[in-house]
């Protein structure tokens, strides 16, 4: 049953007006109550933190992410698990300040938490109609086949719990021709300190509940494979492996 008809707070979709193939997805209420107590922090407290794990966990910098997911992004496209929003908002930015096209956006993630802040921060864009956002979770999208041309998963793979129906969902809503792109936590590398430190921050998130593993590459690689998904791009950077894959043009 969808949580909406159950839960006592249940104000599921925040896009303005949702098209009839955008009501929630049916998310079940153990899923649910996990996501609930993993992402309890106020949306400045996730950033701030967030700041700190990208530093230190995946060693990589804002910037780096905002041109690698501003890049992919046309016509309709997809922003799985979008978190607070504040990349997103920094990747939108960047996008207007090179004169790059505007795209039809569909955001979602499943904490409520994190959407809030994302509500909150395009509150103007979602007015106007250019981004909608609502509740669903990666593994049961309810959106119809080949409905975006592309799809970003920032920070996101390594947090998901299923990744393997996650990866067959996005190739299923992707228009054939269409590109994810995504960064993956990769298990720690490097100099023993700086491996130390990022060990015991995975440590901790995997406790909290907000990461579920890191992977080998080889391991993500040939999941993203198995979805139906051909490599476009795969540079190592940091601890996190810069994906860019692509549903095959028919
Ligand atoms: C580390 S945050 C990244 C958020 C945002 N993309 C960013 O880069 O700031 C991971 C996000 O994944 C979301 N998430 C995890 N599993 C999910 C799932 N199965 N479906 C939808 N969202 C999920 C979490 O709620 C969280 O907001």
């Amino acid at each position: 049953m969808p949580l909406s008809e159950t839960a006592p707070n249940a104000n599921l979709v925040h896009a303005a007006v949702p098209p009839a193939q955008m009501k929630d997805a049916a998310l079940d209420r153990a899923v649910l109550e996990k996501i609930d107590k993993a992402y309890d922090s106020p949306p400045w407290w996730y950033d701030l933190r967030g700041f700190g794990i990208l530093t230190f966990s995946y060693r990589s910098t804002l910037m780096r992410q905002v041109r690698f997911f501003g890049r992919n992004i046309q016509g309709r496209h997809l922003e799985s698990a979008i978190g607070s929003g504040t990349l997103f908002g920094m990747i939108l930015r960047w996008r207007r300040w090179k004169g790059l096209p505007k795209a039809q956006i569909v955001g979602f993630d499943y904490a409520d938490a994190m959407l809030a802040g994302a509500r909150k921060r395009f509150t103007g864009e979602v007015r106007k109609g250019e981004v909608q956002l609502l509740r669903a979770d990666a593994g049961k999208l309810d959106f119809p086949d080949a409905s975006f041309d592309s799809a970003n998963i920032a920070n996101a793979v390594h947090c998901f719990p299923d990744v393997d129906a996650a990866l067959r969902e996005l190739f299923r809503v992707l228009k054939p021709g269409g590109q994810a792109a995504m960064n993956v936590l990769l298990y720690p590398r490097g100099i023993a300190p700086l491996r130390a430190i990022a060990a015991r921050i995975n440590a901790w998130g995997m406790r909290k509940g907000i990461l579920e593993t890191p992977y080998a590459q080889a391991d993500i690689e040939a999941r993203v494979r198995a979805a139906g998904f051909e490599i476009v791009s795969n540079e190592v950077s940091g601890n996190a492996l810069m994906l860019v894959a692509r549903k095959p043009a028919r």
